[in-house]
C-alpha cells in the first residue's frame, strides 16, 4: 500500500470563538475546543487514508491558556503515526494576537482514529512517512503512546506494552 507525508494530510481550522461557545467566564468552553479539535483531526486522518473514519479515543488533551471571547482561533491536526487501522493525529491550537497578528499556542491534543469499511469494521491505512525533525520525533514516540492508549482502555496487558517496559528497564 502507498505511503504519504504527514504534510499531504495537514488540516487548518480557523473560527472566531462566539459567545454561545463560552463558559461563565466568557472563555472558550473546553468541550467545544474538543469538537473542534475532533472535527479538524478526522478531517487529517480522513485525508491520510482517504476512508471513513471514526475517533478512537483521545488520549492526551492539555487546556494551558484560556481563549477568551472573540479569539481567532486555528487549529491545526496533523498525523504523526499510522499503524494497521489506526492513525495518531497531533492537534495544536493557536491563539491570534489582534494587534501584533502573533499566533501563540494556546492548548495540545492527541487523539487515535480508526478507518473503517461502510459495515464499521477496521480496514488498513497507507503508512506515514515524516520529514521534518518535529514530523521524525511524534512518529518516533508514537507507539510508545498507542500502547498505552491501549493499556488505559484494558485492550492489551501491561506486561505487553514491550515500548512502555524499555522506558523502565
Ligand atoms: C474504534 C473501533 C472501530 C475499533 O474497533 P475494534 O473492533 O476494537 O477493532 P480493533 O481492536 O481491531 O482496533 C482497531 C485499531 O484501533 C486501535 N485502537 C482501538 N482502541 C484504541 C485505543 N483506545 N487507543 C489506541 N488505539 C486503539 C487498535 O489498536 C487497532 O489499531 P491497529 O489496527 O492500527 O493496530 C470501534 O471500537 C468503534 O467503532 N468505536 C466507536 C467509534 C465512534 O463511534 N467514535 C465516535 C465517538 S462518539
Amino acid at each position: 500500500m502507498e505511503s504519504r507525508t504527514p504534510s499531504e494530510s495537514k488540516t487548518i481550522l480557523t473560527d472566531l470563538v462566539l459567545p454561545s461557545e463560552t463558559n461563565p467566564l466568557n472563555n472558550l468552553f473546553g468541550g467545544e475546543l474538543l469538537a473542534r479539535m475532533d472535527r479538524a483531526a478526522s478531517i487529517a486522518a480522513r485525508r491520510h487514508s482517504r476512508r471513513i473514519v471514526v475517533t478512537a479515543s483521545v488520549n492526551h488533551v492539555a487546556f494551558n491558556k484560556m481563549i477568551p471571547l472573540g479569539s481567532v482561533v486555528t487549529v491545526e491536526a496533523k498525523i504523526s503515526r499510522a499503524f494497521k487501522t489506526s492513525m495518531e493525529i497531533f492537534i495544536d491550537v493557536w491563539v491570534e494576537d489582534r494587534e501584533s497578528g502573533i499566533c501563540s499556542k494556546a492548548n495540545e491534543a492527541i487523539y487515535t482514529f480508526v478507518a473503517v469499511d461502510e459495515q464499521g469494521q477496521p480496514v488498513p491505512v497507507p503508512q506515514v512517512v515524516p520529514e521534518s525533525a518535529q514530523e521524525k520525533e511524534r512518529y518516533d514516540a508514537a507507539l510508545r503512546r498507542k500502547q498505552l492508549s491501549l493499556v488505559l482502555a484494558g485492550k492489551i496487558k501491561p506486561s505487553e506494552a514491550t515500548e512502555l517496559k524499555a522506558l523502565f528497564t
